[in-house]
């Protein structure tokens, strides 16, 4: 359960209330000529996964700001199934960040390979696509503790990346680099 103190902006959430379970079962429309899954498939699966999660923690609807580098290690086969584990690392103002670990499994065999960790952004929006509050996130265990502290200087990089962010304020950043 999540605690509630008065409004929506009080609304305090855990990681636990966004985490989201996706299944997909690779297909040979999903595929390419040699038979491995398309990588804008996954994407789009992802995005879908990542998407729902953003929306538990919000209860809004929620608009992929960014999509951070995202890299395939492993061919996934036809008929393999794909597994997306997807959960809100942090909240800020207005966007939240939602981290995402996808698997590969092919179930005859019983080999089950990590593909691909990777990071989305989401900004909840009202009716009119206006930028509104978002429930505050507070971590529980160890590794949530440790993803929140991380999104910080993620946010910073993204933001900078995407020309909204002068380096000389990303604090956290530069503090990873230099002892100021
Ligand atoms: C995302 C969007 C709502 C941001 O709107 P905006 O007017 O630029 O709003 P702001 O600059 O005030 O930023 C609002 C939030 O978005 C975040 N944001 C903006 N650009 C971002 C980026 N490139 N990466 C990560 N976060 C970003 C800001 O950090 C801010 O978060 P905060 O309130 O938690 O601090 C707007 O750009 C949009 O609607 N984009 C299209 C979304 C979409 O259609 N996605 C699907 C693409 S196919």
């Amino acid at each position: 359960m999540f605690t509630f103190a008065g409004n929506m902006s009080t609304i305090i959430k855990h990681p636990k209330n966004s985490f989201t379970v996706m299944n997909e079962l690779v297909l040979p429309n999903d595929t390419n000529t040699l038979n491995n899954l398309m990588g804008g498939r996954l994407l789009h699966w992802m995005d879908i996964a990542a998407a729902i999660s953003a929306q538990k923690h919000c209860n809004r609807i929620v608009v992929t700001a960014s999509v951070d580098n995202v890299s395939f290690q492993h061919a996934i086969k036809l008929g393999d199934v794909i597994t997306i584990e997807a959960k809100v690392t942090r909240a800020f103002h207005t966007s939240v960040e939602v981290r995402m670990d996808v698997w590969a499994e092919n179930i005859p065999s019983g080999s089950r390979i990590k593909s691909n960790e990777a990071y989305y952004t989401f900004v909840a929006v009202d009716q009119s696509g206006r930028p509104i509050p978002v429930p505050e996130l507070s971590p529980e265990t160890e590794e949530e503790i440790e993803l929140f502290a991380g999104a910080l200087r993620r946010r910073q990089i993204r933001l900078i990346l995407a020309g909204k962010m002068n380096a000389h304020d990303a604090k956290e950043l530069k503090a990873l680099f230099f002892n100021e």
